[in-house]
């Protein structure tokens, strides 16, 4: 529908037929803050998605509007950026680290719209780098071996977040909103850039996101912080253990052996990302053989370590998780994303579902205020065009 809606907006703002294509947010089961330091992760692709209209021009100005900001803008490909405003950053940053990876990009005029909540820890910059930097390539006049390799622009698009936004992320949420595939989660090996599908079109569960309404604006400096943090433990623990290179490399029983030569706060930001990683692989392991009540305690666990020793959730996230885990029908919960606001990621039994998400805003709205927006995820495809 979206789509449709969008295709005849660009006919009226342009005067041109164009081509659509589209890439999703997404939703992190298992495995967070632990992509930057080599580590496993758990996302999967959701069904709220971000649009792009696309139609080429003649020169090599890209002009860019979004149906939810007035303006747009407009720069020539290899100039420096002229304007401001968030969209527009992150277009001109996936625009210029393309260039620099040698595609031949071409002119465009571009129109955006997105389903995805913006500030909500659902990717939706990663939604926005991917559908516009794979619309530009699909359109680009010497088509550069399409099909693209996907990897490649989730590269990309993560260095354009490192130059362009300020955050030093991982390559998680570029790489889910590239290869998310329909009714799957993927396992991603954040060092070798390999992946595992593996199902969550789950017969008696449901995939429930609920929104805090908190908005993570003011969270790169913290997130930057907590990246620099984790380089601080491995360069320490080196002296012990040389061959580390990432966190990754560190097993629990060495960690135990040497975190007591750690300084307080790298030591729990560590001990996080060392357990967070033995919980992605085993909540995997829950999955695969269908023991949904293991994989809800991993989830659990997860949110406890994210919030006591990597300090990254928010009294609301909390607040959140606390009155889940009183629900019936609830496997676990646990904040999702970088924090300090967003949302959280909840199991829940599908017969309870309808209950949860009644108790859980009530309740919610109760004790802040907010509303909470909760909705159930299928888990979708990566970047494609709309036909
Ligand atoms: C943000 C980053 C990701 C990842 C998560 C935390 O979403 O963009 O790379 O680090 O936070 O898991």
């Amino acid at each position: 529908m979206i789509s449709e809606t969008l295709r005849a907006q660009f006919q009226n703002l342009y005067g041109r037929e164009p081509r659509v294509f589209s890439a999703p947010g997404r939703v992190n089961l298992i495995g967070e803050h632990t992509d930057y330091n080599d580590g496993f992760v758990l996302p999967m692709a959701i069904d709220r998605r971000t649009f792009v209209a696309v139609s080429p021009r003649d020169d090599r100005i890209i002009r860019a509007r979004s149906t939810a900001e007035a303006g747009g803008i407009e720069f020539e490909i290899g100039r420096e950026y002229p304007g401001d405003g968030d969209c527009g950053r992150y277009v001109y940053g996936v625009v210029e680290c393309l260039r620099q990876d040698e595609f031949d990009l071409r002119g465009a005029d571009l129109l955006i719209a997105s389903e995805v909540p913006i500030g909500a820890g659902l990717s939706s910059s990663a939604a926005l780098e991917i559908s516009v930097g794979f619309a530009l390539l699909n359109i680009s006049e010497q088509p550069v071996e399409l099909p693209i390799d996907l990897v490649d622009l989730a590269l990309a698009a993560q260095r354009a977040e490192h130059h362009y936004a300020g955050t030093q992320s991982g390559i998680m949420d570029q790489y889910i909103a590239c290869l998310g595939i329909k009714s799957h989660a993927l396992l991603i090996d954040c060092r070798s850039l390999e992946y595992r599908a593996v199902p969550i079109d789950l017969e008696h569960a449901r995939v429930v996101v609920c929104n805090s309404m908190i908005k993570h604006d003011l969270a790169a400096g913290e997130y930057n912080q907590r990246r620099a943090e984790c380089e601080e433990g491995v360069r320490r623990l080196a002296a012990n253990l040389p061959r580390i290179q990432a966190l990754r490399d560190v097993g629990i029983d060495d960690f135990d052996l040497y975190a007591g030569s750690l300084p307080e706060i790298i030591r729990r930001r560590c001990n996080h990302v060392i357990t967070e990683n033995a919980r992605t692989l085993a909540a995997v392991e829950a999955l695969e053989g269908g023991d949904l009540a293991r994989f809800g305690k991993l989830m659990y666990a997860s949110h406890e370590s994210l919030r006591d020793d990597y300090e990254v959730s928010s009294p609301e996230l909390d607040l959140l998780v606390a009155i889940a885990s009183r629900c019936d029908g609830v496997f676990g919960a646990r904040m999702t994303g970088g924090g300090f606001g967003g949302c959280t990621v909840n199991l829940v039994a599908a017969d309870f579902v309808d209950k949860f998400i009644t108790t859980i805003s009530r309740e919610y709205e109760t004790e802040t205020g907010l509303r909470p927006d909760c909705y159930v995820c299928q888990a979708s495809a990566g970047v494609r065009e709309e036909h």
